[in-house]
């Protein structure tokens, strides 16, 4: 939900922002800009439209300077709008400021300074930054000095960088609730949202705590407590396998990622059996179990929750994160709360993690991008390792987030061993799903393009399988789709199939198997077109897409891989751009 970057060295700074939005622009993508300096001269160029868009109508690699910020815009206040596209600026144009997060107080700061004499040119919330900010200057302060004063005023979650000619070769950054990190190589200084910005670059990070602020130089990186005081702190090594991000000659990074699941399976497998025996012991002795997520990382939790009972016999429940503050009062310290998170910075579930460890709780995380704000949340932290997942819809996290489930439901009986030697024979599973049925998806993706209403069934631990499905495909496709138990089809959504009416129906030859026919019977009997996922064909089918015979409980691992392929094909013969699909972004870090 909006990148920000930052570059102070010796180096040509724009190549770098630009490089970096395009790697930043999984957060946002519906505007971009720069600020750089030169000769005591503040350059701004931003604009509506995607990176590339924004790069070719500016010229922006014609911009001088060795010191750089940049802006990749997912809007929250105000229109999708050249004005209201970062950097911001003051009264005077003479402080460029690029944030990302939400000022929730905004509408008041923009009174008092209006009051003040002070002229805002957008719509957004971020523009009281850049004017705060010249009130401090103005008073003859230092821009680190005026970022600790105001920073105290904003109200809500933030990440922030500012740069001003009155202070040159200098970049001041702060964050509260939002990810804001620091990269090193030698005499080249960066800044971000997120390492993968500058990752390629240099593997040499630094952290920042909430409220803490940083200040760039040629010369080098300080860090400031709120209070100004100077702080000491810690380089740390980036993983390699996040520096990438490459098509990979794929189409698109979804495709990518879709095809490199099986690969990345074994990595994410590769954990300490003896931390997973011991979370797992943690997981049985508690009270109570609640895991939290949202989108796709709850289905992932759902698919848990059902291992967890089967394997472990520990029943969990799982709240959706937007929702989970409101249960806090029955949280405790006798809680276990396992937060799913592919980035770690998802507001709310953070704010939920919080309001958990305020009440006591033990907070264990399932994330995959390193140096998060859960991440730092957390009593225990279980990293996914399958490297950076850059398309927006999220398929290689959420096969691993299930993995990790499948992990630590075996290690409750304790069996983690054999969960691994499991997961291992996967691998050439998923590979056969996905050769198996490439041609059959990319026909039954021509076939039903225009269709605008999905329905997806299952029952038991594929029922999470069918919503990951459904939202896959509304997610990129724009197509309206829905996933549900099966047995309640009956219970409303009958009344929707028409002659045509795609229905996906996930049925495992297992335990579940009659029953989901039947259910795919009453939706045929409307004339719905059934689409069978399953190792056990049926006259039932309009179209079978087959799946290899496995374990009861891993069929959501090979069911799923298929459904994000037809999204993904579907998409594609739509128009849409599956790695960009509008109005959302991989990270949303406001609430
Ligand atoms: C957004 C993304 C989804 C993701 C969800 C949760 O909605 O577009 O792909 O599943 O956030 O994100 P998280 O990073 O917490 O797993």
């Amino acid at each position: 939900m909006c990148g920000i970057i930052g570059y102070c060295g010796q180096k040509p700074a724009v190549p770098i922002i630009i490089e970096a939005l395009k790697r930043l622009e999984y957060r946002g993508y519906d505007s971009a800009g720069v600020a750089s300096l030169s000769d005591g001269r503040l350059l701004i160029r931003k604009d509506a439209g995607k990176v590339d868009e924004v790069i070719q109508k500016h010229n922006l690699a014609s911009l001088p300077g060795n010191v750089a910020i940049g802006h990749t815009r997912w809007a929250t206040h105000g229109g999708v709008t050249q004005l209201n596209a970062h950097p911001h600026s003051d009264c005077g144009g003479r402080i460029a400021v690029v944030h990302n997060g939400i000022v929730e107080n905004n509408q008041q700061l923009r009174q008092e300074l209006t009051k003040l004499g002070h002229k805002f040119t957008s719509e957004t919330d971020s523009e009281v930054i850049p004017h705060l900010i010249e009130d401090e200057l103005k008073s003859g302060c230092s821009l680190e000095q005026a970022v600790l004063n105001i920073a105290p005023k904003l109200e809500g979650s933030y990440a922030f960088l500012v740069m001003a000619p009155d202070n040159p070769a200098k970049i001041v950054g702060t964050r509260r609730n939002n990810p804001l990190i620091v990269g090193i190589n030698a005499t080249d200084y960066y800044v971000s949202s997120d390492a993968l910005a500058f990752s390629q670059y240099t593997n040499q990070v630094m952290g920042l705590g909430d409220n803490e602020v940083v200040m760039l130089t040629q010369e080098g990186v300080q860090f400031f407590d709120p209070k100004g005081n100077k702080l000491a702190k810690q380089v740390r090594k980036l993983d390699q396998s996040w520096a990438e991000s490459h098509k990979g000659g794929y189409q698109h990074f979804m495709l990518k990622e879709i095809m490199e699941q099986a690969q990345m399976l074994g990595q994410t497998a590769c954990q300490d059996g003896k931390t997973f025996t011991k979370i797992a012991l943690d997981i049985l002795r508690a009270n109570q179990v609640i895991i939290t997520a949202c989108g796709t990382s709850r289905y992932a939790a759902l698919v848990g929750r059902y291992l967890f009972s089967k394997v472990g016999k520990k029943f969990c429940d799982v709240i959706m994160a937007s929702e989970f503050g409101y249960f806090a009062d029955s949280v405790d310290k006798n809680t276990i709360v396992i937060a799913v998170s592919q980035s770690g910075e998802t507001a709310d579930i953070i704010e939920g993690v919080k309001a958990a460890r305020d009440n006591g709780a033990q907070v264990i995380s399932i994330i995959n991008r390193p140096n998060s704000i859960l991440a730092d949340l957390s009593h225990q932290v279980i990293y996914l390792n399958c490297g950076a997942e850059i398309a927006v819809a999220a398929t290689k996290t959420f096969l691993s987030q299930l993995a990790i489930f499948y992990l630590l439901s075996f290690s409750m009986v304790d069996a983690f061993d054999e969960a691994t030697a499991k997961l291992a024979s996967l691998n050439g599973e998923i590979t056969r799903v996905l050769d198996w049925n490439k041609s059959e998806l990319i026909k039954l993706s021509q076939n039903l393009k225009d269709k605008n209403d999905f329905y997806y069934i299952a029952r038991g631990i594929n029922f999470a399988i069918a919503s990951e499905g459904a939202l896959k495909l509304k997610e990129i496709s724009y197509a309206h789709a829905e996933g549900m138990p099966a047995g309640e089809l009956k219970h409303g959504t009958l009344a929707l199939i028409e002659p045509g009416t795609p229905v996906v129906v996930i049925c495992p030859a297992d335990y579940t198997f009659s029953e989901t026919l039947s259910n795919a019977i009453e939706a045929k009997s409307r004339g719905a077109y059934i689409i069978g996922v399953s190792d056990k064909e049926s006259e039932v089918y309009d179209s079978w897409i087959k799946l290899p015979k496995v374990d009861e409980l891993l069929y959501p691992m090979v069911a799923v891989v298929p459904l994000q392929l037809l999204a993904y094909y579907l998409a594609v013969n739509r128009g849409c751009d599956p790695d960009k699909p509008r109005n959302l972004a991989k990270s949303v870090t406001v609430k």
